[in-house]
């Protein structure tokens, strides 16, 4: 063969090649997340899928050091009938983050969703209701005291209008509610730190500015609230960063920790029949990498950390929730670093 037909060979193999690796990143795990950062990475878990799933273990364990329980701490779960806790996973996974120096961040004390029967059949007047809201905080917080570093308290109690949403603790409680809450978790736990969580404050000033304020006057009136938990349920396209940076700026302005509580970056959200390729991945990379270069102009005061929403893309709760297929995670379905982790971890 000549040299021209070997190299015009060569080329066109390199291109085969390459098509066929279309979604490959060059990218290894070698490294580890929280060992690039300044401040907390963490990740958030399932309890079945870090249990059984040694592949998830192994990633958790060695990429992250803060952990947030998907969904064991939340109210289905934990508490499941009016006298009873399921403690046994929560337990098991504070036993975890303490045997293995994880910071465990507990989410939700109170929210309008996941809510068990009990809750949403229970039939009392004002007080009764007052008296298990308290309950439901006091034990729970009080059960992890020492182990749980910080709380979501309330989760996602603003409309995106920026009014109050109309929750069934709203109904039965009155406005004042969210006070309360906040008060409830502090006596139960003066030495754990308190956050508001909620989603698209990056991307909405409306509801971020009526949740500023209403947090503002809480703090005003010497309430308890320790930091905003930023969720960032986001895609490759949007927000922009200056509204990224504008929401840190703005929090981080007021006193608040900024815990950047649940990023994912969705590469498919109006849901085309897409093909995944490198130039989605790429792309979903410069995004994450684009948060944490963001997030490092915080204060490092205000730095609480960054949580991704779970591990791999099979454990997203993307294409469960919308039936579509999506990619949001660090890591592909079968446990494979992707571009993005990469990208974030060189951005740290
Ligand atoms: O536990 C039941 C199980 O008994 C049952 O067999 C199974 C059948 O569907 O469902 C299981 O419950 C599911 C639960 O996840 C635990 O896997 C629920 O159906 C499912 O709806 C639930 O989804 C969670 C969702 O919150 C609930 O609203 C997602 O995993 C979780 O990622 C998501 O997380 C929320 C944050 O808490 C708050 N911010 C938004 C974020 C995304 O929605």
């Amino acid at each position: 063969m000549s040299i021209q037909y070997k190299s015009i060979s060569i080329a066109l193999l390199t291109i085969l090649f390459s098509c066929s690796k279309s979604t490959e990143s060059n990218c290894n795990d070698d490294g580890s997340l929280y060992n690039s950062s300044s401040y907390p990475i963490g990740v958030a878990l399932n309890y079945d899928e870090f249990k059984y799933n040694s592949k998830n273990a192994n990633i958790t364990q060695k990429q992250f050091n803060s952990i947030t329980a998907e969904n064991t701490f939340k109210a289905d779960l934990l508490h499941p009938d009016i006298d009873t806790y399921n403690w046994l996973e929560a337990d098991e996974l504070a036993t975890y983050c303490k045997l293995n120096d994880k910071r465990l961040h507990g989410h939700t004390l109170i929210w309008h969703q996941q809510l068990p029967d009990w809750i949403l059949n229970f039939q009392g007047n004002k007080a009764e209701w007052e008296n298990i809201f308290k309950l439901h905080i006091q034990t729970i917080v009080g059960h992890f005291k020492g182990q749980v570093e910080s709380w979501d308290v309330v989760n996602e109690a603003f409309n995106e209008d920026g009014t109050l949403r109309n929750s069934i603790w709203r109904q039965k409680l009155g406005n004042d509610y969210i006070q309360r809450a906040f008060e409830y978790a502090h006596e139960a736990d003066p030495d754990a730190l308190l956050f508001y969580n909620d989603y698209n404050l990056e991307s909405n000033p409306t509801k971020r500015n009526n949740v500023l304020s209403y947090l503002n006057n809480l703090k005003f009136n010497d309430v308890t609230i320790d930091g905003i938990g930023i969720q960032m349920h986001i895609n490759i396209d949007s927000p922009e960063s200056s509204q990224i940076a504008k929401t840190f700026e703005d929090f981080s302005k007021y006193d608040y920790l900024i815990h950047v509580s649940e990023l994912d970056i969705a590469i498919n959200p109006s849901n085309k029949d897409i093909e995944l390729n490198k130039q989605l991945l790429d792309r979903q990379a410069l995004k994450y990498a684009e948060v944490a270069e963001l997030y490092n102009q915080i204060p490092s005061d205000f730095q609480y950390g960054i949580t991704i929403w779970g591990v791999s893309d099979k454990d997203s709760w993307i294409p469960i929730q919308f039936k579509r297929k999506d990619y949001p995670l660090l890591f592909d379905d079968d446990y494979e670093p992707k571009t993005c982790y990469c990208k974030l971890k060189d951005a740290l």
